[in-house]
């Protein structure tokens, strides 16, 4: 049977974090819209080179664009049994153009994780974070320090922050969730399908309450 979770919440909330951890837990791909963004605009791509105006402003990229950046991914052959979305959908279009794609494969959204962090903890999170140039792991100064500094400990590439972590770019990241995402949580949550987490905790302590909801899905 096919499973399909959303990880939802503010920016820096931990959901690549615990994403990862629950997509290794189900052996479920993570498709995360940020991820797909930052290697396209690594590889300077055409989407690349449109998406870097938008995370530069801490704007989202138009619907257009990333909702087909997902349907292509649920194309593949790794998505058929499911998938951990992270970052997607952040717009009602979005998440109707997931419930349509997904309703054309006869399945739905099972859970959505909601992991709820308050606004001072996000910019702390956010402005002490650095990601591996090469497997996009996540470091942090104080919450998940490398064990070489500058240097990822999963493959060894080089650390560095993101175009979008300065503080600016991140309070406005932090409004246009607020405006555009927040409500659609309201959606997941009246289709009974929203589980929320306290995500201001340590690591270790979020990712057991994640992996006790997702546990517990059939
Ligand atoms: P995206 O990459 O999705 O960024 P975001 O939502 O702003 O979220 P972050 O990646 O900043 O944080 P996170 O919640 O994944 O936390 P993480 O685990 O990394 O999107 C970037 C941009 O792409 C958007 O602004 C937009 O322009 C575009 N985009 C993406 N999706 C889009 C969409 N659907 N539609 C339109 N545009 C889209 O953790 C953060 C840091 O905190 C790390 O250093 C981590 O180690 C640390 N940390 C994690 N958990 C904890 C904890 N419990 N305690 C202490 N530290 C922690």
């Amino acid at each position: 049977m096919s499973m399909d979770i959303i990880v939802m919440g503010p920016p820096g909330a931990g959901k690549g974090t615990q994403a990862h951890a629950i997509a290794d837990a189900r052996t479920l791909p993570h498709v995360a819209t940020g991820d797909l963004f930052r290697d396209a605009v690594h590889r300077e791509t055409p989407l690349g080179q449109e998406a870097r105006v938008y995370m530069e402003r801490g704007e989202l990229v138009p619907d257009a664009v990333t909702v087909a950046i997902v349907l292509e991914r649920l194309e593949q052959s790794d998505a058929a049994r499911g998938v951990v979305l992270d970052g997607f959908p952040r717009t009602f279009a979005q998440a109707q153009a997931l419930d349509t794609a997904l309703a054309a494969r006869a399945r739905r959204v099972q859970h959505a994780v909601y992991l709820n962090v308050p606004r001072e903890a996000i910019l702390r999170r956010v402005s002490g974070r650095w990601l591996c140039d090469t497997c996009q792991a996540a470091y942090h100064t104080l919450y998940r320090p490398p064990s070489v500094a500058g240097r990822c400990d999963a493959c060894g590439g080089v650390l560095a922050q993101r175009i979008d972590d300065r503080r600016e770019t991140a309070e406005r990241r932090l409004d246009v969730y607020l405006e555009q995402t927040a409500p659609v949580i309201d959606y997941y949550r009246q289709r009974g399908v929203l589980r929320e987490v306290n995500g201001d905790q340590p690591i270790a302590d979020v990712q057991r309450e994640v992996l006790a909801v997702v546990a517990a899905l059939r």
